[in-house]
């Protein structure tokens, strides 16, 4: 039976190349974006390069969790085993904009979908372990800050950069704390920078500096795409090495700088600030701080 994959954003950028290289190792690829007829363009395009490949899309918006526990709850009701999920999507707003439940949109798409969503699929990942969850994060996790961890979460002095680089820094900690949290069960979690990739539709939302700074990027990288420049083939290589590979199979709790392992920012590290963004994730969404101990969807 072919391994299953919950890869989420594979509707443009990274994700819409790693939906196909996953295809290409015979996994079953499941994937996540908003937009309909986008996914059944991916579909088709998976299909196309490997017409033997098994897949589906399910349309949710990070924005809602009650979509993503219906996300959860239409995996876990298609297929009874799961692994490895890849929290790929993600955003970066210039505009403060909050979720109807009042949480900043950037960090509440960025870390609080993905973490109600791992904890949601977090018993199925068990019950098919050896298996694996990997989360994209981006090295401007280093001029992120948690300490005011309210503020982040109200986007109170909202700048777009900061959010990101908060919501950026939260990954890398819930990594951690997951690993800690799932040791023994078969289960890692891993967490990577995909190098500068300006080709995507990432700052598609951005305005003034942010557009600027990537729009210089993008002309740079396309004369020398070398050093911190990725191309999104070779962004889509780390995220399908990270989900597959053998030599990723038993490492656990760790920062890949692209395929690499390397070192996070040393906040990344602190214990204290690890357990208090956990129990505040899970109060925010509504779930048990003591997850992924359990079922919460039993
Ligand atoms: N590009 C870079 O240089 C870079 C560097 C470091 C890290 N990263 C990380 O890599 C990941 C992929 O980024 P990318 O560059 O490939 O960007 P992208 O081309 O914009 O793709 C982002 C994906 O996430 C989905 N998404 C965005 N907002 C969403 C929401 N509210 N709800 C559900 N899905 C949503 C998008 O779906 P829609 O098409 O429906 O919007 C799309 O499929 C992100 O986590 C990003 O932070 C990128």
């Amino acid at each position: 039976m072919s391994r299953i994959v919950l890869l989420t954003g594979a509707t443009s950028g990274i994700g819409r190349v790693a939906a196909r290289k996953l295809a290409e190792q015979g996994l079953t690829v499941l994937f996540t974006g908003r937009d309909r007829e986008a996914g059944r363009e991916v579909r088709s395009e998976v299909r196309r390069a490997h017409p033997e490949s098994d897949g589906e899309f399910y349309r949710v918006d990070f924005a809602d969790f009650d979509a993503v526990r219906e996300l959860a709850r239409e995996v876990r009701a298609d297929y009874d085993r799961l692994d490895a999920l890849v929290n790929n999507a993600g955003t970066s707003r210039s505009e403060r904009r909050t979720t109807e439940d009042g949480v900043e949109f950037t960090f509440a798409v960025n870390h609080l979908a993905p973490f109600l969503l791992t904890n949601l699929l977090a018993p199925r990942l068990r019950d098919s372990a050896p298996a694996r969850v990997v989360t994209m994060t981006s090295a401007l996790h280093e001029n992120g800050s948690l300490a005011d961890l309210e503020s982040v979460v109200r986007g109170e002095n909202f700048d777009g950069l900061d959010a990101y680089a908060d919501s950026k820094l939260a990954n890398i900690l819930f990594t951690r704390e997951l690993a800690a949290r799932l040791d023994g069960t078969g289960v890692t979690a891993n967490c990577v920078h995909p190098g500068w990739i300006p080709h995507t539709d990432l700052v598609r939302n951005a305005t003034g500096f942010s557009k600027l700074f990537t729009s210089a990027a993008a002309l740079v990288a396309s004369v020398a795409p070398i050093g911190p420049f990725e191309s999104v083939e070779g962004a889509a290589d780390a995220l399908v090495y990270l989900a597959t590979s053998d030599a990723a199979a038993n490492v656990s709790g760790a920062y890949f700088d692209r395929r690499e392992r390397s070192s996070a920012a040393s906040v990344a590290d602190d214990p204290e600030l690890r357990r208090r963004l956990w129990e505040r994730s899970a109060k925010l969404v509504g779930l048990p701080a003591s997850v992924p101990e359990g079922d919460p969807m039993a």
